[in-house]
């Protein structure tokens, strides 16, 4: 294994915010976008952007149609150890680039889901928020057995599936206004809402370090926060397979599996923290005490 004694020791004596990407929920079995493909397999497909959404009601019904088949496989992805390591870890904040949930759901105490959450869907004509859940039963019920009938398709990373002929698919309408509904994340072309921006901005700012966990920081939204980071001259982890746009701007690249990698740091954390209740207990008879970190044990 890479040696990763130095970003652990980095990380473990300041107050880092955490960035991360799809490189995080592969180990639940969730593909990214722009990792290695087993050799034979074609590159992952790009997702639609907003404007060809909106653009017709086609694209509308394509695109709802390989969500609809793609759903049961994004909800039966669990946090994986790397998820909940994080949780354990920090109660910095976490920015994540990621739509599944997953760090949510693993307990992670200060999170901002950058783009969104694939579990939420708005309405474009009257901005109402519904659960994705009774979205996808408004769509079993208009288009029985659909979903068995494509159940075979190949999963693709944002939660849809390979699917070309959707002509026949019933496409789900808001409730509230009959108007069009989109589920609540960012895509490609579309800005992610200020006020989300500014939460993280202000984070890095006040930042002592930035670690940043399986992302190829391709799309800008992310990539913003290490130009951020490295503006303030802070030291950058980067625990990523392969190369990152951010390679050139971190003070430690490393080529490792996230979850590996947090495995070592939560060691080292475990290790001090033992050190620390040692001192604390000898305190009783007049020694000094542990430093405060951002890791918590
Ligand atoms: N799980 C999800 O919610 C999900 C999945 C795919 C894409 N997306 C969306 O697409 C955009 C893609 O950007 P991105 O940078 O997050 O993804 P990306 O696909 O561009 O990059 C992921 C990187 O992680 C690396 N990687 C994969 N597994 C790893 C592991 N176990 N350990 C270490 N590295 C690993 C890959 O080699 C790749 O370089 C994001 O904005 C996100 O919204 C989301
Ligand atoms: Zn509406």
């Amino acid at each position: 294994m890479e040696y990763a004694g130095g970003a652990v020791d980095l990380l473990h004596r300041s107050r880092f915010v955490t960035l991360t990407g799809a490189g995080i929920s592969t180990d639940s079995g969730i593909p990214d976008y722009r990792g290695p493909r087993p050799a034979g397999d074609p590159p992952v497909r790009m997702p639609m952007t907003y404007q060809d959404f909106v653009a017709s009601a086609d694209n509308q019904r394509r695109y709802w149609a390989r969500a609809h088949v793609g759903w049961s496989r994004v909800t039966t992805a669990d946090p994986n150890d790397g998820h909940r390591l994080l949780a354990m870890l920090t109660r910095e904040l976490v920015i994540t680039q990621n739509v599944d949930g997953l760090h949510r759901r693993a307990g992670q105490h200060h999170l901002v889901e950058l783009h969104g959450r694939i579990s939420e869907v708005c309405c474009l004509d009257c901005g109402s928020v519904s659960a994705r859940t009774a979205v996808q039963a408004a769509m079993s019920l208009a288009n029985p057995g659909y979903a068995d009938v494509h159940a075979g398709s190949t999963i693709r990373p944002d939660g849809d599936v390979e699917l070309d002929d959707t002509r026949d698919f019933v496409v789900p309408r808001c409730t509230a206004c009959g108007g069009r509904l989109k589920p609540d994340v960012v895509f490609f072309g579309e800005n992610v809402p200020k006020q989300r921006v500014a939460r993280c901005i202000a984070a890095v700012d006040a930042a002592e370090s930035l670690l940043v966990l399986g992302s190829s920081l391709t799309v800008m939204s992310g990539f913003r926060f290490v130009r951020q980071a490295h503006k303030r001259g802070i030291p950058i982890v980067i625990v990523n397979r392969g190369t990152t746009r951010g390679d050139d701007l971190a003070t430690v690249k490393l080529d490792l599996g996230v979850t590996e990698f947090l495995t070592d740091l939560a060691g080292q954390s475990e290790r001090s923290r033992m050190v620390v209740d040692s001192a604390a207990s000898f305190s009783t008879t007049g020694a000094g005490t542990g430093d405060s970190t951002s890791i918590t044990a």
